[in-house]
């Protein structure tokens, strides 16, 4: 498993949700994954409290990377809003074993709420810092801080709740920062986002049907009323497990998956939440 690496975990009751790995390089004796107890609860971190026991067995999938560190970056700045630091921990002890140039950022609202503080205090002192209770402004203020200081060939990888994300994306983007050097990991969308929009046409290459599109309804909706199957699992545009091919039109991407240059190429799409710029779509479905 590469550093960066998440699961579908099956829960019980049905639902299926994302955790990033923290193992660090040769600890393959298993998957380490940590799962915060959330008071607004989609579901996941609910089930994962309250209805697995030590001993249960769960069905996991197999690690899947959409956040991987890039090979080439001179220096590394890793930015942790909370959970969000699982996959960072596991970047930050393979970029240590490897003896490579890093720091991890820590923010979170105490330090008592500090997942793996312990851990991180001991493996990685001098490059580790806790940035711990700081009101909205200071944040900013911090990761102007963190992002102002940068080499050109310095990549920053970003996982935490959805505004520090925002924040990151967008100071970054001030202080001229290249998309293709700031990496982030979603695992939930910024609200629902399959519908709305104008109609379109849709055909599926495959068997040539054609089926209209309304803008209250998702392809993947349309698609299971036909009986046409596609697997999806988080149905937020995250995941990447509905990716498919683009034969002809204009997509109009809603996910958080695809790359800015992915985005742009148009060559694939996520049916799921994205819909089209263009009056027809052609998928190679
Ligand atoms: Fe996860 Fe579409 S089902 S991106």
């Amino acid at each position: 498993m590469t550093p960066g690496a998440h699961l579908d975990v099956h829960l019980p009751g049905g639902l299926i949700r994302q955790y990033s790995l923290c193992n660090g390089p040769g600890d393959d004796g298993g998957y380490t994954i940590a799962v915060k107890r959330e008071e607004a609860s989609r579901g996941g971190s609910a089930a994962m409290h309250d209805r697995v026991e030590p001993g249960d067995l769960l069905h996991v999938g197999l690690p899947k990377n959409n956040f991987a560190l890039d090979s080439t970056a001179g220096h590394t700045l890793l930015i942790a809003g909370g959970i969000g630091i699982t996959p960072l921990l596991a970047m930050a002890r393979h970029l240590a074993a490897r003896g490579e140039d890093f720091h991890l950022h820590h923010f979170c609202r105490s330090a008592a709420h500090a997942a793996f503080g312990a851990e991180l205090e001991r493996e990685f002192a001098n490059r580790w810092t806790l940035h711990a209770a700081l009101p909205p402004e200071a944040t900013r203020e911090a990761i102007e801080r963190v992002l102002g200081a940068h080499d050109a060939d310095t990549h920053a990888y970003t996982c935490g709740p959805l505004p520090l994300m925002q924040l990151v994306a967008s100071v970054g983007a001030a202080l001229g920062w290249l998309p293709g050097r700031m990496h982030f990991e979603y695992f939930k969308a910024a609200g629902p986002v399959a519908t709305g929009g104008t109609p379109f046409e849709l055909t599926l290459a495959r068997s040539g049907r054609t089926v209209q599109v309304p803008a209250e309804r998702s392809i993947v909706e349309v698609l299971r009323s036909i009986d046409v199957a596609i697997e999806t699992n988080c149905e937020q545009g995250v995941c990447g497990t509905c990716l498919c091919t683009v034969i002809d039109g204009v997509p109009e991407h809603r996910d958080q998956y695809l790359s800015a240059a992915e985005k742009e190429g148009n060559m694939q799409m996520l049916p799921c939440v994205s819909r089209a710029r263009s009056a027809t779509l052609v998928l190679d479905l």
